[in-house]
């Protein structure tokens, strides 16, 4: 099965995002390019990041990438959707075990961290690597899904105590 990626970035990571795809697609992955199209000084990392989540949430993607000027951004704003998890990793370790043992899906990269090289190899790392799938690492990620549907459900009660009959 070609695995299927979808990318996204900022004015922070447009450059990177725009000399990752053709070797990306040269590696042999189908790419769908969300965006930024064009160099954008005021556009918003939540614009691209949530469209790169998305397209994982609706199973348009099994994997994503999304790439601003430090990851972070495009990190916490990827991890608001459910089914998203994602990961800022500047090492190929991390980029590689993230997928195996947390099952990371969405790799965000910092393009004033990280050169072209070292992106190639981290996109690498994550691309190629398999969730693992052992016992306790699945217990642990049913732990971090308890944490999501404990405060969903939270939250979801607070509105209804809150909303006018
Ligand atoms: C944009 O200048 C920058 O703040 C953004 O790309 C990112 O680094 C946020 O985490």
């Amino acid at each position: 099965m070609i695995l299927r990626v979808a990318i996204g970035a900022d004015h922070g990571g447009f450059a990177l995002k725009a000399e990752l795809l053709p070797w990306l697609k040269s590696q042999g992955y189908e790419v769908s390019d969300l965006g930024a199209f064009s160099f954008a000084p005021a556009d918003d990392y939540p614009d691209f990041a949530r469209k790169v989540a998305e397209a994982l949430a609706s199973a348009q993607a099994e994997r994503g990438i999304i790439i601003c000027g430090s990851g972070v951004g495009a990190c916490i704003a990827a991890n608001k959707v459910p089914g998203v998890w994602a990961g800022v990793c500047h090492d190929t370790y991390s980029a590689r075990q993230g997928v195996e043992h947390d099952d990371m899906n969405v790799l965000c990269l910092g393009a004033r961290v990280v050169g072209t090289e070292l992106a190639r190899e981290l996109v690498a790392a994550f691309l190629k690597a398999r969730f693992s799938g052992e016992a306790r690492h699945r217990r642990r990620l049913d732990k971090v899904m308890a944490i999501e549907a404990e405060y969903l459900k939270k939250n979801r009660s607070q509105k209804e105590e809150g909303a006018t009959p």
